[in-house]
């Protein structure tokens, strides 16, 4: 355990900082459902598809490639449905959302995991900045794609990040795609995350009764999202990570928890954080803001 998990208590929920994605899974008997996981290949997906594939879920695991969906799940000695899917390709998406249709029914579960992070330079693709575009507009074409085979109980999990509070003042604005308005890493990073924590409010007030969805931050680990970091500061967190951070099947508890534990399967629209209901900024908050980013979603996406 770090040393901040030894000061970290357990929440109303039971479980806390601590609390590992084994752990709020356990006893759930996911045998008959079928639940997808977008960026299965490491980190906190790589978990996710570990952990669930052993409470008897049909993971469908999605990553660029599908040979890298199989090697993960033989990784981690699990079967998973493998489907390609490059978040920054709309065409990938598309084709990621016509395959899973074809290949499997209803959806118990979406876990919109895969990320970039704080790319030091401007990156831009279909006109779109690139993070806004992975993280954000990928994931919206994926899931507004699958909701009709989402089931009468399912749940809708949205990777966001503390980060989102990094987000410019304005918080997301998709009238300008490209972020030309003074970029910067992390401003970028935190106006993506921020899109998916509004994405999960406005689903929220859409889903009809009995589906729910949640976005959360998983903490702080090391894995591979630090990879445009830079060298030094990636090194920093490899040798401080033991001491400070979580490891990465404490990462993925609050995804689990919300995907499939008994507690939260009425809990909707909410800011998860340490398997226990959290408090976003203020932005995080705007439910204008969140419809505003939706309909902008759909104007963009409609010509990608
Ligand atoms: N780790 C943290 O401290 C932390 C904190 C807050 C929030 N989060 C969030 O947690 C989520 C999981 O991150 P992680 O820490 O597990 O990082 P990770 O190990 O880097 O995993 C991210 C996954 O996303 C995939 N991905 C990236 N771009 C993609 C694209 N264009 N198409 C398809 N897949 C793509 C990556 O695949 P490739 O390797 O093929 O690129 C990778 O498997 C992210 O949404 C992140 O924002 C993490």
């Amino acid at each position: 355990m770090s040393l901040v998990g030894l000061f970290k208590g357990k929440g109303p929920s039971g479980f806390g900082y601590t609390s590992t994605a084994e752990e709020v899974a356990a006893g759930v008997d996911l045998k008959g459902r079928t639940i997808l996981v977008t960026g299965v290949a490491s980190g906190l997906g790589l978990e996710t598809l570990r952990v669930l594939a052993g409470r008897g879920a049909t993971v469908v695991g999605l990553a660029r490639t599908e040979e890298k969906v199989q090697a993960a799940a033989k990784e981690v000695g699990v079967e998973a449905v493998a489907v390609a899917c490059d978040l920054s390709e709309p065409a990938s998406v598309r084709a990621a959302v016509a395959t899973t249709r074809d290949r499997v029914g209803e959806l118990y579960g979406i876990i919109t995991n895969a990320g970039i992070m704080a790319l030091p330079k401007r990156e831009v693709k279909h006109g779109v900045e690139l993070q806004m575009l992975t993280n954000h507009v990928g994931h919206f074409i994926l899931v507004t794609g699958l909701l009709d085979r989402l089931a009468s109980d399912g749940r809708v999990t949205v990777l966001s990040s503390a980060a989102h509070t990094g987000a410019p003042s304005f918080g997301v604005d998709l009238d300008d795609p490209t972020m030309e308005r003074g970029y910067t890493a992390w401003g970028a990073y935190g106006s993506s995350k921020l899109a998916n924590l509004l994405f999960a409010r406005e689903l929220a007030r859409r889903l009809p009764a009995g589906q729910v969805t949640n976005a959360l931050h998983p903490g702080v680990i090391h894995t591979n999202l630090g990879r445009h970091m830079g060298g030094v500061m990636s090194a920093m967190l490899g040798i401080a990570g033991p001491l400070f951070l979580k490891t990465i099947p404490q990462g993925a508890a609050t995804q689990c928890w919300a995907a499939v534990n008994a507690a939260t399967a009425t809990m909707t629209g909410e800011y998860l954080a340490d398997c226990n209901v959290a408090a976003s900024n203020a932005l995080g908050r705007d439910a204008a803001l969140a419809t505003r980013v939706w309909e902008q979603t759909e104007r963009l996406v409609a010509k990608l």
